[in-house]
């Protein structure tokens, strides 16, 4: 799926990165599955948000690994896979698994997602942002 081939493009960079950057004994240790890809648990699918509601966006962190290489998070929008630009928060702790934003005062659509950045990138499902409650 999408998701799954944005975090394969990601861990690619990622690996490729640390070859170049690192030295040989971090990049002994930063395997490839101690990238943390922590699931979007909220918006689901079919979620509507109005636009300057209170949100709270929600992820699982059960599954962080011991050693996170980006704890900072960014909690970005996209609307039919591309970015907006639009940031709904940054510099949280990855590990607080959930934060409220604020909705932003775009065009009405039922192809955004949110996009966690931290680690990795993940994407939610889509949902809709509107105007009108
Ligand atoms: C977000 O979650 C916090 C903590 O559970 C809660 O206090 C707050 O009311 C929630 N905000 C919204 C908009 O649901």
């Amino acid at each position: 799926m999408f998701s799954f081939n944005k975090l394969t493009v990601f861990a690619t960079v990622l690996a490729a990165s640390s070859v170049v950057l690192a030295t040989p004994a971090s990049v002994k240790k930063r395997a490839a599955l101690d990238v943390f890809v922590p699931p979007i648990t909220s918006p689901v699918a079919g979620d509507v948000w109005v636009v300057g509601q209170q949100k709270n966006v929600t992820w699982d962190t059960s599954n962080a690994p011991a050693h996170i290489t980006n704890p900072i998070g960014q909690i970005l929008l996209a609307k039919g896979g591309p970015i907006t630009g639009d940031v709904l928060a940054d510099g949280f702790d990855i590990l607080i698994g959930s934060i409220e934003v604020t909705v932003p005062d775009v065009v009405d659509g039922d192809d955004y997602a949110i996009i966690l950045l931290g680690d990795a990138s993940n994407y939610s499902p889509e949902f809709t942002i509107t105007h009108s409650a």
